[in-house]
């Protein structure tokens, strides 16, 4: 099998499509941005884009979305004085790789010209040890004399969905660097692009013009003589924490940089890379094509991960552009948290910490929202703020080019809920109760409070009921008592409940403050009774089947592909108004699925496979989030062959970048670190059968028969475990440094991790 530690391609098709989903494949990022897998030559038309994390604009109407920055990796030769490019030269050879163990992409390209070759060969990486950076080595070779011509610089010709989000572009050169100045037009923040090279021949001069800021080499290049420069960018707005002016602490990035030079730069980043795999690497013996894709799909959780004290989360296409606006969906809490809590939980509490800063703007959605409510209803789509970014018309029609009423801003609850099951994850499996006192226990309070004031009283059946809302599967609008959302809320309620419990025994005084801020005495006793009497749709005493929402069973009989076959557009949506699937029983995603997988100790074996069997043949899995519910639940009842299908579909979507792409007239490329989560998820959770609570943590292995063994780390209360798991067998390693024995239970069998030990337990 291939390397299992690279993407790689030796094509290179010169169409559109291609070249955006290679894009795609080949993106890097170090958290503070993200650069789309492009080659040197490309400009906005090939959709080069350096995505900046937590930085957004808005341009009068438009969708506000992050910004991109400058394209200060630019690079573009002529050769004899003809243009030198992948869109328009003879192309010989072209090999171009990405590696998971440090996210540096390479491209190596044998051009044809007039009779001469040249080769380009490019190796780029964003730093993961200096956030701000960005290095590219660039080397040409041709195999007879010419007169080459460089131009590098910075380009800020750029790719926007929304934009143009960066007024006043300024180009400089001061002593060797070279700068774009610009400011935000929403806000006027100061971003900066520093650019430096390292280059010791030809004749250089400056040329600035048609938006690009470059420098201009010359030389008579030798017959077979490689030339090697090295270039050096960085990236500094106002969000960065920086003493000096933003156009200063960009000149100094780069000159250090160029300083230490690319050996000593790529070393400190491969460090911090290797620092990351060495807690983070799963291992599937036996099974090379999940065992890549899987890497890949931590690889792109890896990349995308908050920079520290920076308190940002993860938007739901990454920063592989600014697809969704750059928004944080309730994919960050439900698919791709549990990966970080349990391998790299500093960044855990980055995500965490988001939500906390965006507090006040969930709080003002729910003053706002409908009718007003109390408490803190979560952006559906979250930027900077908080406030929510979606729209009430947020999807197309690609026929009418009507924006369609959705209710995916005002009805889908289900987020804060979401949000305050992760913050309370976070406590329960690293046993920190920092977060919930830095301001998480007044989230879970106040999305107890938002449940509290959304929910109705029904007097007849004595019982609360969430209504009117959307569930994960948003073909359905404006349904009442969805499964979901309905256990979510309910779940809420528990936790803010235990919360106060815990506060109450450990940190009285804290507690007494907290309810005094937030005048919420009354309503505490009130959240017991809401998570007694709040109503979740129970399975059917027949069937085991969980009605998905009020009347679903009474909708249409169709099938997907039914369904399908009926669609006059491509891209049509599905759901709000007329959508196709309105009327019947096809499901966007895991709905009843999804909470089946939440809250698995909830629910019998018989009830889960009644339930994926009834919703799988209905499901339409339009969103990427799906697959990892179903294989995991598929995996929980002993399905393993179900489970794996599955797992394959979450795990490769990225690395296979098949996806839909529109959505209505909505452009939708980008990465899914959802699904990367997903995937890790499938793994630990479904095929390795972990669970951790406060007490203990539960290793029920279900291996997938391919596998010979699967091994994995993972940190509990703070410690870290190496666990691995054989077809009979499980082997747990605790960590010398661990503080103190901790309690897991295989198969059923209790045993005590004592600090330094290897414990090794049968389970057949
Ligand atoms: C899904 C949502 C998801 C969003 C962002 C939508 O298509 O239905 O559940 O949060 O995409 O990934």
């Amino acid at each position: 099998m291939h390397n299992l530690w690279q993407v790689h391609t030796d094509k290179f098709i010169n169409e559109k499509e291609s070249i955006m989903r290679n894009g795609n494949v080949y993106q890097i990022a170090n958290g503070y941005m993200g650069y789309r897998g492009t080659l040197d030559e490309f400009g906005p038309d090939e959709l080069v884009g350096i995505t900046l994390a937590g930085l957004y604009d808005r341009v009068g109407d438009a969708w506000r979305e992050p910004v991109n920055a400058p394209n200060g990796g630019f690079t573009e030769i002529t050769l004899d004085g003809r243009e030198i490019s992948a869109l328009s030269t003879r192309i010989k050879k072209h090999h171009q790789s990405l590696s998971l163990g440090n996210a540096v992409f390479e491209r190596e390209t044998d051009f044809e010209s007039r009779g001469k070759a040249l080769q380009i060969k490019s190796t780029r990486f964003l730093s993961a040890d200096e956030p701000n950076l960005g290095v590219i080595k660039f080397s040409f070779t041709c195999n007879k004399a010419a007169r080459v011509r460089i131009k590098t610089g910075i380009d800020y010709n750029i790719w926007d969905l929304n934009g143009p989000h960066l007024l006043k572009l300024t180009a400089k050169k001061k002593s060797g660097t070279l700068l774009v100045q610009s400011v935000t037009g929403e806000a006027s923040k100061k971003v900066t692009v520093a650019e430096v090279i390292d280059l010791h021949f030809g004749k250089q001069t400056h040329e600035a013009g048609g938006n690009k800021n470059l420098r201009v080499i010359e030389l008579d290049a030798k017959a077979n003589q490689t030339y090697t420069f090295y270039k050096y960018f960085a990236v500094v707005t106002d969000n960065d924490p920086v003493k000096t002016s933003v156009h200063e602490a960009a000149i100094k990035k780069v000159e250090e940089a160029k300083d230490s030079g690319y050996d000593e730069c790529l070393s400190r980043h491969n460090a911090q890379w290797a620092k990351r795999w060495e807690h983070c690497d799963v291992k599937i013996e036996g099974d090379d094509e999940a065992q890549h894709a899987l890497r890949y799909s931590i690889f792109q959780l890896l990349m995308v991960a908050p920079v520290n004290g920076s308190a940002n989360s993860i938007p739901a296409r990454a920063l592989s552009g600014q697809v969704y606006k750059g928004a944080i969906f309730w994919d960050t809490e439900m698919f791709m948290f549990p990966f970080f809590l349990y391998t790299y939980p500093e960044k855990a509490v980055e995500l965490m910490r988001y939500r906390i800063k965006t507090l006040d703007g969930a709080r003002r959605k729910a003053k706002t929202e409908g009718a007003g409510y109390r408490g803190a209803f979560y952006a559906w789509e979250s930027q900077e703020s908080g406030d929510d970014a979606c729209t009430y018309f947020n999807i197309g029609d690609p026929f009418s080019k009507r924006d369609l009423r959705t209710y995916f801003r005002d009805k889908q609850v289900h987020i804060s809920g979401d949000v305050a099951i992760a913050m309370w994850e976070y406590f329960k499996v690293t046993g920190d109760d920092s977060l919930l006192l830095e301001g998480g226990g007044e989230v879970i309070l106040e999305c107890a409070r938002f449940y509290y004031s959304y929910a109705y009283f029904n007097k007849d059946k004595h019982r609360h009921e969430i209504l009117d809302v959307v569930g994960p599967d948003e073909y359905h609008e404006r349904v009442n008592n969805n499964a979901f959302t309905s256990m979510v809320a309910k779940a809420t309620f528990e936790i803010a409940n235990a919360m106060v419990e815990y506060l109450r025994r450990r940190h009285p005084d804290k507690l007494k403050s907290l309810v005094k801020k937030m005048d919420i005495t009354g309503a505490l006793p009130v959240f017991r009774e809401m998570a007694d009497l709040l109503y979740v749709p129970q399975p059917d005493e027949t069937t085991g089947a969980i009605e998905q929402f009020d009347g679903y069973f009474k909708l249409k009989e169709t099938t997907v592909k039914e369904l399908k076959a009926r669609m006059i557009h491509p891209n049509e949506y599905l759901g709000a108004g007329q959508g196709l699937a309105v009327p019947t029983k096809v499901i966007k995603q895991a709905d009843v699925v999804m909470m089946l997988n939440l809250f698995k100790d909830r629910y019998t074996e018989q009830v889960k496979k009644a339930n994926w069997e009834y919703y799988e043949p209905r499901t339409e899995h339009g969103s990427s989030l799906s697959a990892c519910a179903y294989a995991m639940v598929a995996a929980d009842i002993g399905k393993l062959d179900w489970a794996y299908s599955y797992f394959l579909k979450t795990a490769k979507i990225d690395i296979e970048a098949r996806y839909k792409v529109y959505v209505g007239t909505i452009f939708m490329g980008g990465s899914h670190p959802a699904a990367n989560g997903g995937a890790w998820m499938t793994v630990v959770f479904g095929f390795g059968g972990v669970k951790a609570n406060a007490e203990r943590v539960v290793i029920n292995p279900r291996l997938y028969k391919e596998w010979k063994s699967l091994q994995f780390n993972m940190f509990y209360k703070g410690d870290s475990f190496n666990v691995k798991i054989t077809r009979n067998d499980v082997t747990i390693i605790a960590d010398p440094s661990n503080k103190c024995n901790r309690t897991f239970v295989v198969s059923g069998k209790s045993i005590e991790c004592v600090p330094g030990k290897r414990l090794f337990v049968g389970y057949r």
